[in-house]
């Protein structure tokens, strides 16, 4: 600030009259302007006083603005003061060099001619004026009082003149602010320091080096007056063409020096590309569309389209995967050496109620089955056996409702061998059909367990026979598919099952690694209310311990414990050892792999991957919805109805079950429509998200808690309890029937045909008739068919029979007929008579 003031020495010299001020320079050189004119302005504040000046003095030495724009009546009062130290002259000098300066900026070239001359002018005056001021000061001085009485009265005069100028005063201002800074500030300090001519003295050498440098650059219009202000819009525009020139420069080098590498996964924003590359998104949406390719930031593009950016922008791809970040997982092989025998891991499959559970049950001795809801199993159990001879055995009990199809698919990936359950007396239903198939699928050999043998009805050859037909050769037959007969209930064959699966099990030669890191296949997945999401994981390869972090599908976590098939907390589980694992941030799905990471951020990461490219992939499923598509659907769904429900099940693999049951109900009219399904309780969240719909909430073998129920009450969202997944189809599919519409039929109950036409006033046109098949009835629709086609579709106005009103008319009678609003009827033409049938439908 005080080299600025030191630049600009200003303020109010003179009395109001005088207008002259004088300007110094460096080196001694000064200069004086007359403005006479504003002079008088400020001193007696009244528009009529302002007279154009006149002589040498530029058109903006009397410019109006400056005075007004700057001067407050507090300020004048300040500047008396200053005037009353006698160094008036310095900060008049300065006000009108600032002055000059804008004038400078406006009209520099010509301003520049006539400064030579009044600079020799001014010199001349300035003794005089020197005395003038004296003069004026003093009656200044005694005016001011009275001025500042009249403040109120004078601002209006004074602000009026100074109204026009006021812009050009900002915009000075305004440049200056650009330039040095805020030089409002500066005018009140040189106004209030005036009478420091010391630091105005200081400052000078400093101004006078920037006027030489300015001189250099034009040395004309340096020595010339009008010095500062040409020194400083010269310095300030020297300085915003460098500044320019470094940005160009600078933003060049940029680009040129600067190449990165970036990562370019299978799928990636357009911003975050632009943060990778370091790039403005706009510059990459630019780029984008120059390829023809519109997208907005936020929109995903691949990585091919990514790369061809990147490239474009001089930068280095290097492509990633989802496999790299997954490569923390060890994929090692397994050494020979390494590989020790692992018990085999057998899926009891077969139809509903065959005697899956039973039979399992009979095996571990336990009892299962009686436990179970309904006494069905839904979802897949898995247990470890021991058998009389040591050999351990892990089992996995899956469902044999039409509903687990996924669940037993499952199944039958992890396992080694199949035992299919089919009940002597019922043979091969079509859930062991399925199982069939699924294990043929999965490449896994098949032990068929005769069941139910112990029944009077049962008739083990036929089952073998049934089999033949599904391409299931047994060894009776000549196959290679060993059949036992067994019964669960009086434990009949048992121990020879189990031989043929120990037997099974050699020829399979089972090994695996149990001192590497365990990885493992999640059988089921459920969110226990008091332990959080847990997972029965049956371990592949390796052993799994306490403390072990995994990733597991989306999810990741750390052992907290680990529970076996009998309820028992174990510290580890090796090879083909099914267990229940604590610690997962979120509930996996059934058929996950779980793989142990050395560290929690590799989980982390993975998972985080894996959840982000699901989520992609989902997107980008949609996304490729093209818009005829889309608008074929709607126009499809316009005639369907939809009965909204949202799902909650104890277990994953049960509310997936449900949602593929409730997917297949339906046709073409009607559908249930899955809304969310999900693991846990019932929350208040699956009660809004119903109530938005109008949806039921269907609850398997779980509960809504408290606020839950209290919010359905509230907003009266149905909520439905089941255990049976049966029961759950059952009414699902009769809510749904309800949505069908009546099928509407039409039933002719008889015809007549038109021997006359009547005209009868009041009446119109009556047809006299002869029903020759049936009733005429007059509620009944009819149709007037002329030659077999139909004319006229309508109600009946009269239906009369000898002038009588009547309501039936039977077959072999004349009567006499009238259309409602219509009456071109014919001789020989024929009425047919129908009536229409709402009848009830379901799926
Ligand atoms: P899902 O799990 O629902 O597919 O049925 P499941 O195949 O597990 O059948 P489950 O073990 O529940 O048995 C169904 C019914 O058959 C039960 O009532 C059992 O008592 C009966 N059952 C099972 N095995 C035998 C058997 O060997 N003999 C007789 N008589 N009944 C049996
Ligand atoms: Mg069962």
């Amino acid at each position: 600030m005080s080299d600025n003031d030191g630049k600009k020495t200003l303020g109010l010299r003179g009395g109001s009259n005088s207008g002259n001020v004088k300007q110094s320079f460096s080196h001694g050189r000064t200069k004086n302007v007359v403005v006479e004119t504003k002079r008088k302005r400020v001193v007696v504040p009244k528009p009529g006083a302002a007279k154009p000046t006149t002589g040498g003095a530029s058109p903006v030495a009397g410019d109006p603005s400056k005075r007004p724009a700057g001067i407050t009546d507090a300020e004048l009062e300040r500047r008396m003061k200053a005037l009353a130290l006698a160094k008036a002259r310095e900060a008049e000098e300065a006000a009108q060099r600032e002055a000059d300066e804008k004038a400078r900026e406006e009209e520099r070239d010509r301003r520049r001619a006539e400064a030579e001359a009044k600079e020799r002018e001014e010199r001349e005056r300035e003794e005089a004026l020197k005395a003038r001021e004296e003069e004026e000061r003093k009656r200044k001085e005694a005016e001011e009082k009275a001025r500042v009485a009249e403040a109120a009265a004078a601002a209006a005069p004074k602000a009026a003149p100074a109204k026009p100028a006021a812009p050009v005063a900002r915009k000075a201002n305004d440049a200056d602010t650009e330039d040095r800074g805020a030089s409002g500030p500066r005018k009140v300090d040189r106004d209030r320091d005036a009478g420091r001519a010391e630091r105005v003295v200081k400052a000078k050498p400093g101004r006078g080096d920037d006027g030489r440098r300015a001189g250099k650059l034009t040395l004309n219009d340096a020595l010339a007056g009008g010095e500062g202000g040409r020194q400083r819009s010269m310095a300030a525009m020297k300085r915003k063409q460098e500044r320019a020139r470094q940005k160009a420069m600078g933003g060049q080098q940029e680009r040129e020096k600067i190449v990165r590498d970036v990562q370019v996964p299978e799928a990636i924003t357009v911003a975050e590309l632009a943060n990778r590359m370091a790039e403005r998104v706009a510059d990459v949406v630019k780029s984008l569309m120059q390829n023809g390719i519109m997208a907005t930031q936020n929109q995903t593009i691949d990585a091919d389209t990514a790369e061809l950016i990147v490239e474009e922008f001089g930068h280095r791809v290097q492509r990633v995967s989802d496999a790299d970040v997954e490569q923390a997982i060890d994929q090692v092989e397994d050494k020979a050496e390494d590989l020790q025998s692992r018990p085999p891991v057998i899926t009891i499959m077969g139809h509903v109620d065959h005697g899956k559970t039973s039979l399992l049950d009979a095996i571990r001795q336990a009892n299962v089955v009686s436990g179970e809801a309904g006494g069905i199993t839904q979802h897949i159990g898995a247990y470890q056996v021991t058998t009389e001879s040591g050999a351990v055995l892990s089992f996995l009990d899956t469902p044999g409702h039409a509903a687990f199809t996924s669940m037993r698919a499952r199944g039958a990936q992890v396992t080694d061998i199949v035992v299919l359950v089919v009940a002597a007396d019922d043979a091969v239903m079509p859930q062991t059909v399925e199982a069939i198939n699924h294990a043929k699928a999965a490449k896994v050999p098949m032990i068929v367990a005769i069941n139910k043998c112990d029944k009077p009805d049962a008739n083990p050859q036929k089952v073998r026979t049934d089999l033949l037909q599904h391409e299931v050769v047994v060894e009776e037959m000549g196959g290679d598919v060993q059949t036992v007969e067994v019964s669960a209930k009086t434990r009949l064959g048992l121990d020879n099952l189990l031989e043929a699966i120990a037997l099974q099990a050699e020829i399979l030669e089972l090994k695996a690694n149990p001192d590497r890191s365990a990885s493992g296949a999640v059988i089921e997945a459920q969110l226990d209310v008091g332990r959080g999401p847990v997972a029965t994981v049956l371990v592949q390869n390796g052993t799994l311990k306490r403390g072990d972090i995994f990733v597991v599908g989306e999810q990741w976590g750390k052992v907290r414990a680990l529970i076996n098939d009998k309820g028992d907390r174990v510290d580890e589980a090796g090879p083909s050892v099914p267990v229940e694992v604590l610690g997962l941030n979120g509930t996996p799905e059934a058929g996950d792999v779980l793989n142990v990471v050395d560290t929690e951020a590799q989980a982390r990461e993975i998972a985080d991957y894996r959840a982000h490219s699901a989520r992609e992939k989902r997107a980008a499923a949609g996304a490729a919805t093209t818009l005829d598509q889309l608008m074929a659907k709607a126009k499809a769904d316009q005639n369907v109805s939809e009965l909204p429900i949202l799902v909650k099940a104890d277990v994953q693999g049960s509310a997936e079950a449900i949602v593929q049951a409730m997917e297949k109900i339906g046709n073409d009219e009607v559908r249930v429509r899955v809304l969310h399904y999900g693991v846990g309780a019932i929350t208040e969240t699956d009660i809004g998200l119903a109530e938005a719909s109008g949806a039921p909430v269907i609850g398997f073998n779980v509960r809504a808690n408290a606020s839950a129920r209290n919010t359905a009450n509230q907003k009266g969202v149905e909520i439905r309890y089941y255990s049976v997944i049966y029961d759950l189809v059952d009414d699902i599919k009769a809510a749904a029937s309800g949505l069908l519409s009546a099928e509407i039929r039409e039933n002719f109950i008889g015809y007549a045909s038109i021997k006359e036409v009547f005209k009868v006033s009041n009446v119109g046109k009556v047809a006299g008739c002869l029903v020759t098949e049936g009733v005429a009835r007059r509620s009944a629709g009819v149709r007037l068919l002329r030659d077999n086609v139909v004319i006229h579709e309508g109600t009946l106005k009269t239906l009369k029979r000898f002038k009588d009103e009547v309501k039936e008319v039977i077959s072999g009678q004349e009567c006499g007929m009238a259309f409602e609003n219509y009456d071109d009827i014919r001789p020989g033409d024929v009425i047919e008579i129908f009536e229409r049938e709402e009848i009830e439908r379901s799926l």
